[in-house]
């Protein structure tokens, strides 16, 4: 039931994402060739659609964030958007773990004119976080994670480590077709998003809300969480 009435809708997200994708989001070049550049590569075709970008772009601007920390670049199409947002006075910094995806996105900075702006570090992102902390690498405005679903727990509490009062959160991928509401699941994307969910259900560190969202990218959300 679940798939056959998302099916008939899909078409439906499809017309109506390019059609805000062509209007309210408006058209951009090097993102458009940032996205052929990694289809082309055969990268997977994951990366959050326009809207979803700019609505991160729009996160750092609305919050002034000048230190911007990714997880999981792909081939930085959503990265090209927060380097945008901080700009040349602060800082992106984006981790990835595949050397391909990693050159993909190295390119795509370049030909957007923005590789000045972004700092890419190769590595399993787990290892890079523990890292960052044990250099003291901290005082992040906002964090986007966006990389391996199962370390969803592991890089939110790193993400409250390495931000500040006032700090933005934002994960991808938190309703999965629905599947979030299963507590029987097995699949450990799913489990860890509930987990993740009790955890916001009782903290008093962080406070968030979940959007359900359908487009070009099916049916799914992201978390919001302001760190308190
Ligand atoms: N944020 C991108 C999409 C990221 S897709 C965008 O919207 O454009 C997820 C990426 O995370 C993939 O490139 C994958 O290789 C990377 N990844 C998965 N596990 C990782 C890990 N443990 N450390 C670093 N990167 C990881
Ligand atoms: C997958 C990962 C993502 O980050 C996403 O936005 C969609 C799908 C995946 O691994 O399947
Ligand atoms: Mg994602």
């Amino acid at each position: 039931m679940r798939g056959a009435s998302l099916g008939m809708s899909r078409d439906l997200w499809n017309a109506v994402d390019a059609y805000l994708t062509q209007t309210v989001v408006r058209p951009d070049g090097s993102l458009e060739a940032a996205s052929a550049a990694s289809d082309a590569a055969g990268l997977p075709q994951i990366a959050v659609s326009p809207s979803h970008g700019k609505l991160l772009y729009l996160l750092a601007r609305v919050s002034g964030a000048r230190k911007v920390l990714e997880i999981g670049t792909l081939a930085g199409y959503s990265t090209i958007w927060l380097a945008r947002a901080v700009g040349p006075h602060g800082r992106t910094v984006t981790l990835e773990r595949e050397e391909q995806h990693a050159a993909v996105a190295r390119r795509n900075f370049a030909d957007a004119g923005v590789a000045s702006l972004i700092e890419l570090r190769l590595g399993d992102a787990r290892a890079t976080l523990a890292e960052m902390v044990r250099a003291r690498d901290l005082g992040f405005d906002l964090v986007f994670i966006d990389a391996d679903k199962p370390s969803i727990p592991e890089y939110f509490e790193r993400s409250l480590e390495m931000t500040h009062r006032g700090s933005i959160i934002v994960v991808d991928n938190v309703v999965r077709d629905g599947a979030v509401i299963d507590g029987a699941s097995e699949d450990a994307s799913i489990r860890v998003v509930r987990r993740m969910n009790e955890m916001l259900a009782e903290t008093r560190r962080v406070t968030a809300t979940t959007i359900q969202t359908v487009g070009a990218k099916g049916y799914d959300g992201f978390t919001i969480a302001l760190v308190e």
